[in-house]
């Protein structure tokens, strides 16, 4: 755990990853008092400003809805600095140096270890040079020293591997926090409890009673004006590989040997390596297009002309597991739909033999969010002198539920992990070379066939020809998402 004697680096601080994630989280960190004593932070990058202007950034998103956070943020601006430099000479790092020691200077007891955090808010072109860089400048000899990485962890296995081969020529792998924000959510970090606190849940999970299962990512909003980083990776590459591939991995894996970061990971591993790659049959691709007032794709200036880079991707995904094999799993994410949803939804399988007519299937479905819950569908009989069954959910709404925690926000929880030392949310270089596998010859045969994505109209629920296609790949025509 890192206490006191820590200053963390944030480079690439005039971003757009820093200014709405990473320093929102420290701040709320800090208000909350979570960061190690004495802390100090410091940001790099290429712009050049002056302290005022500087503070203005990293304020920018941070809210502050009492009086007692607004002289909170003032405290936190004096902690931290800012030093400019490029992400390729040596002199912007030795500038970096020189503000690192002054901020260690501070340290109450100038004999204990420095710990260096370094927070990598940055695009993957920089992403080699800037962590070597800092290995041979920054690094404290004797002290702790953490590398926080954000993705895209390249494009495919092969771009993937490069990187993290570079990463790792510097740094240890227990040195390096590969961050996927999803693993910080509250709900995504409840699964391990629903599963393995839950004997009921626990014995359902498997082929013999689950029919299929869904995981979905809807955004309201297109890409914004930022097509130009959207169109070189897809909605699969931002959203699927990872966040989608992660919820589903953990939903999915055996039960750990421990709840340690090593047993956790081991188990997830060993469950996507169960997962044949996605072939393009399996695949649903949309992109979409102007509506009333909407953009569509294509308006936005920062997108290629022409561009088929799909903004919707549903596939089939297949676990070849003793305990998964014959289930599909649905992985479906979508830009410019017609609302903000993360969600499990897990289809149990219909009642056989039924001495009731017309009964639903149950469902358990955990939503990620917005508006956190876990519901279980089942089926009642409606209260009354007839014999009738009517669908009904046992519904665990967080905000009812726990009306008086407050849910943290996922960067928070993750770099407080980091600081902590715990990797259990973080993803390990082997996990991400076999995510990458997993959708590395879909990707290339989209690369290079080109096949044109369905058009969708802004703020359509799904893609034009999704229930076909679930139909056909689960056999069942019921979604909700
Ligand atoms: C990011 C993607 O990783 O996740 C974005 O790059 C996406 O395109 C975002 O909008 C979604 O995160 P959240 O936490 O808002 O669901």
């Amino acid at each position: 755990v890192l206490k006191d004697n820590t200053v963390i680096t944030v480079a690439g601080a005039s971003g757009d990853l820093a200014k709405k994630k990473t320093f929102p989280a420290l701040f709320g960190l800090y208000n909350n008092g979570f960061l190690p004593e004495g802390i100090r932070i410091v940001g790099y990058a290429r712009t050049k400003m002056d302290e005022e202007d500087y503070h203005k950034r990293v304020s920018q998103y941070i809210k502050t809805p009492i009086p007692a956070m607004k002289q909170k943020l003032e405290e936190f601006l004096k902690i931290c600095t800012y030093v400019s430099g490029q992400y390729d000479q040596d002199d912007g790092f030795e500038a970096l140096e020189k503000e690192l020691k002054k901020c260690e200077e501070s340290y109450k007891d100038k004999e204990a270890p420095k710990n260096r955090v370094f927070y990598m808010a940055l695009p993957p072109s920089v992403f080699t040079v800037v962590a070597a860089n800092f290995k041979k400048h920054n690094y404290s000899e004797g002290g702790i020293n953490r590398i926080i990485v954000e993705k895209p962890f390249g494009k495919d296995l092969e771009s993937s591997r490069e990187m993290q081969v570079g990463l790792k020529k510097e740094w240890k792998e227990e040195e390096i926090f590969r961050i996927d924000h999803y693993l910080g959510k509250e709900m995504v970090k409840n699964l391990l409890v629903l599963r393995f606190a839950n004997v009921m849940l626990d014995a359902s999970f498997n082929k013999n009673l689950i029919s299929n299962v869904q995981i979905t990512f809807k955004e309201p909003f297109g890409t914004e004006g930022r097509g130009g980083y959207f169109d070189e990776f897809g909605i699969i590459r931002d959203v699927m590989q990872n966040h989608l591939l992660q919820v589903l991995s953990i939903l999915t894996m055996e039960r750990p040997v421990s709840f340690s970061a090593e047993d956790i990971r081991d188990e997830k591993v060993k469950v996507l390596r169960y997962i044949p790659e996605i072939k393009p049959e399996d695949v649903l691709l949309g992109q979409y297009v102007a509506k009333d007032d909407k953009p569509g794709y294509l308006d936005d200036e920062t997108v290629p002309k022409g561009s088929i880079c799909p903004t919707f991707a549903a596939c089939v995904v297949h676990i070849n597991s003793p305990r998964w094999e014959g289930v599909p799993f649905i992985l479906k994410a979508g830009k410019a739909l017609n609302e903000q949803k993360a969600e499990v939804r897990i289809q149990y399988k219909d009642v056989t033999q039924g001495i009731f007519k017309e009964i639903t299937r149950n469902e358990l479905v955990i939503r990620v969010q917005p508006n956190e819950a876990v519901y279980l569908k089942m089926n009642s009989k409606a209260p009354g002198l007839a014999m009738r069954t009517v669908p009904t959910e046992m519904d665990l709404t967080y905000k009812r539920r726990f009306s008086d925690l407050k849910i943290p926000e996922a960067y928070e929880a993750l770099i407080l992990d980091a600081f902590k030392g715990d990797h259990s949310n973080f993803v390990r270089d082997d996990e991400l070379d076999i995510a990458w596998k997993i959708f590395t010859p879909l990707l290339h045969w989209i690369d290079n066939e080109k096949p044109k994505p369905a058009p969708y109209p802004y703020g359509s629920r799904n893609a034009e020809g999704f229930d076909e296609f679930l139909k056909t790949k689960v056999g069942y025509q019921r979604s909700e998402a």
